[in-house]
């Protein structure tokens, strides 16, 4: 089931969803477990992120007992590509938290056996005892993690080929559509379902259709996000903007 939630703004709900992380880190971390955390990259998590260091910052949010997967990485970029996900992760969360290295998954962009890579990856997952909470982003083709249409929710953690208007989306952040990559590594729809807690985050006019489809549509591989009504603890997080096709 999807619960939408309006927020004023991106500060709000960012403050909102980093609260909500927090409360369950501490409450974790007190009966000595530890917390697992999915995580997505772009441009819509960012104050989610700038929130959570200002929270380690001046309110001592410890992440040691945090273990976190993150959901996708682009094939062929290493972590010393300015446009990795890794070095995305490194400069906008990782270099300042206390998240253990070891910690610290995320899928390998380089890795020379995809196939065994993405198997690793859910055993990975299994063994930290699945995903507690997942933050996800949604793409206009409708794509969560880099789920493209079509992408059924039995799929799993695999090499994919990206949607073009993905790669025109994310031209931006490369400057020129040849530098964006064709394939990439990402959970799957099943991976994300298994998480026991997804909060989804939209901002933004340009994300209200694809909202709407996710959130009305009869659940199908055409829409990956549609599975998301499947879950039993699914929020989406969205401004005024993105939820405005959302009225019947
Ligand atoms: P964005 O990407 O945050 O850059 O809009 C979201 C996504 O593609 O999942």
């Amino acid at each position: 089931m999807i619960t939408t939630r309006l927020h004023p703004d991106k500060r709000t709900a960012a403050q909102a969803i980093a609260r909500e992380m927090a409360e369950l880190i501490v409450l974790r971390s007190k009966s000595g477990k530890p917390t697992v955390l999915g995580l997505a990259t772009g441009s819509t998590p960012l104050p989610l992120y700038a929130e959570l260091i200002r929270l380690r910052r001046e309110e001592g949010l410890s992440f040691r007992s945090v273990i976190t997967f993150n959901l996708d990485e682009y094939e062929g970029l290493g972590p010393e590509h300015p446009q990795s996900y890794r070095r995305f992760m490194e400069e906008n969360f990782f270099a300042h938290v206390d998240v253990p290295k070891e910690s610290i998954h995320i899928p390998d962009g380089l890795a020379r056996d995809a196939a065994r890579a993405c198997a690793d990856y859910e055993a990975s997952i299994r063994a930290a005892g699945g995903i507690d909470l997942q933050i996800l982003g949604i793409g206009r083709t409708g794509h969560i993690g880099f789920n493209e249409p079509p992408s059924s929710a039995d799929s799993r953690t695999r090499r994919v080929h990206l949607d073009e208007l993905t790669r025109r989306d994310n031209s931006v952040f490369f400057g020129d559509l040849a530098q964006v990559p064709h394939g990439a590594l990402t959970m799957g729809v099943a991976t994300i379902l298994e998480a026991r807690r997804v909060e989804l985050i939209a901002f933004g006019e340009g994300k209200a259709e694809i909202v709407r489809r996710a959130v009305r549509e009869t659940p199908s591989a055409a829409c990956p996000a549609t599975w998301l009504q499947r879950h039993p603890r699914c929020t989406f997080h969205l401004d005024a903007p993105a939820a405005s096709r959302l009225q019947p």
